[in-house]
């Protein structure tokens, strides 16, 4: 696997992304997607999309706005809440994320430390500034959220914010959508769409940034009926499982159907078992390497405070286990704080029992975009020694171009130029006339195309092509009355 500096040192080599505005020098946390990234990035969505929302009954997808009212906030408990901690260097001001800091510093986990517990690592340990050296200031909390002013005024009246989750409109127009798509629980709303934290110490390229997307889905379902009728479908998933109790004994990580973990009270609720195995089978489905995820169970000290439960999603990545999704059990908290706040009944009546209830959010399937995307680079990325170049073994589904249209000679341009027409109604295809059919392939390999058309002097008289498939580098001749086809079938 590349560092993560070689994988930022590639995809700006090879388009995928770039620092933000790098003619003024970039911004901290922030970056630009260039010809494959954009690609990338929409196949990733395009694909959640497909699973969480259009293949099934009991989910609705909607897209609220960025900005919208400040109450949200204050009723999510955003305005109050969303802080981290952090460190200021007493002589050169230089500010620093206080728990990432610590954990780098003392290799430990410091999840969920107050205020005064960092203090007095920082003193214990004689922690000082990173670039000067001097001693910190006390800790300080740090308010994550952007805010901005709505129209023409300067008032505190019209201050808002961009969203830090794009989970909040979900709860918010809940009765709406449930009412519109005509859902009965259990069901699910599911959303895309930009989040904005002003992270203390934006690092480790696109893992953590500024401004980043989030796919979510928040499952509500009736307190009093918690079973979840497609439990038996992951039952015999098996994945690593490190649960709160093998934190705090410093017990590893351990493989588990879902079955026993349940059975044995690691995971407490089948919706969230169900949803854990729903997420890690997304991630193998697309071509991603299954052991190389774990779930881990937060420790009570780092929950959020809305949250009853929470597990998260976590991949190896070369920097260490880190979060790749969240998934909160959300009870009826952002609910009931709607109700509140807003003073509108966002109650569902059912049918069944002829009673009027809130729902809880049994589990909220959490995931950033540009997370996913690294995750499916990382373990598509092969050094090939034989090859002498990168090739990018990403799932034909994600592939940014899907195949790559060559004429073996130059004079072939135009019969090959044809073969490209045909193609590129229904496939992502670039036609490549530029250096040698070794030196295209290889240009293929880097950019993941997963698979090559090549016209030769064959085509003019058997109408058929040969295609070279990324992978194996197996070629195999095709008609070209059925080159479409094939194409499609295998992408
Ligand atoms: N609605 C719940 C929520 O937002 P979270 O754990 O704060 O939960 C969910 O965020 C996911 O969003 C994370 O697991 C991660 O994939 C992504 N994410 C959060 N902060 C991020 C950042 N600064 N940069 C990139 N992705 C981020």
């Amino acid at each position: 696997m590349p560092t993560i500096e070689e994988l930022a040192t590639f995809c700006k080599r090879k388009g995928f992304v770039y620092p933000t505005a790098e003619i003024y020098n970039g911004l901290s946390g922030f970056f630009d997607f260039g010809p494959l990234g954009v690609e990338l990035k929409n196949n990733i969505k395009r694909e959640w999309w497909k699973t969480h929302v259009h293949q099934r009954e009991d989910i609705a997808g909607m897209d609220g706005s960025i900005i919208t009212h400040p109450k949200v906030w204050e009723a999510s408990g955003h305005t109050a809440h969303f802080e981290d901690f952090m460190l200021t260097c007493s002589k050169c001001g230089q500010k620093t994320r206080a728990d990432t800091f610590l954990e780098a510093a003392l290799k430990i986990k410091v999840e969920g430390l107050t205020a005064d517990e960092i203090n007095e690592q920082v003193k214990k340990h004689k922690l000082a500034c990173p670039s000067c050296k001097s001693s910190f200031k006390e800790v300080q909390p740090f308010n994550l959220m952007f805010s901005t002013m709505v129209g023409p005024k300067e008032e505190s009246s019209a201050k808002s914010y961009l969203r830090p989750e794009t989970a909040q409109l979900m709860f918010a127009d809940f009765k709406l959508v449930a009412e519109n798509a005509r859902m009965k629980l259990p069901f699910g709303i599911a959303q895309i769409g930009k989040a904005f934290r002003n992270e203390i110490s934006p690092r480790d390229f696109l893992f953590r940034c500024r401004e980043f997307e989030q796919m979510e889905l928040e499952f509500f379902i009736n307190p009093k009926n918690q079973g979840c009728p497609f439990i038996d479908e992951v039952k015999q998933h098996s994945l690593f499982v490190y649960s709160e109790e093998m934190q705090k004994t410093g017990e590893e990580h351990k493989k588990m159907t879902i079955a026993d973990a349940l059975k044995k009270g690691v995971i407490k609720t089948e919706w969230h078992a169900y949803w854990l195995a729903t997420e890690h089978l997304w991630f193998a489905s697309l071509g991603a390497n299954p052991d190389h995820f774990r779930i881990r169970q937060h420790v009570a000290k780092e929950k959020s405070h809305y949250a009853t439960e929470t597990w998260d999603l976590e991949y190896e990545f070369p920097f260490g286990w880190k979060e790749l999704l969240g998934m909160a059990n959300r009870s009826d908290f952002d609910l009931q704080q709607h109700i509140k706040h807003s003073k509108k009944d966002l109650s569902l009546f059912i049918e069944e029992t002829k009673e009027k209830l809130v729902p809880h959010v049994v589990a909220e399937p959490s995931l950033g975009v540009e997370r996913a995307f690294l995750v499916f680079l990382f373990d598509a990325y092969h050094d090939d020694k034989e090859r002498g170049n990168i090739v990018l073994k990403l799932s034909p589904k994600l592939a940014p171009v899907k195949v790559g249209v060559f004429s073996l000679v130059n004079k072939l341009n135009d019969e090959t130029k044809k073969v490209y027409d045909l193609l590129k109604k229904d496939l992502f295809c670039v036609f490549d006339t530029g250096g040698s059919i070794g030196r295209r392939y290889a240009r293929a390999d880097e950019q993941g195309i997963p698979f090559c058309v090549t016209v030769d002097f064959d085509t003019l008289a058997d109408k058929a092509v040969t295609v070279r498939e990324r992978d194996t580098t197996k070629q195999e001749r095709v008609k070209l009355s059925d080159l479409k086809l094939y194409l499609l079938s295998r992408c």
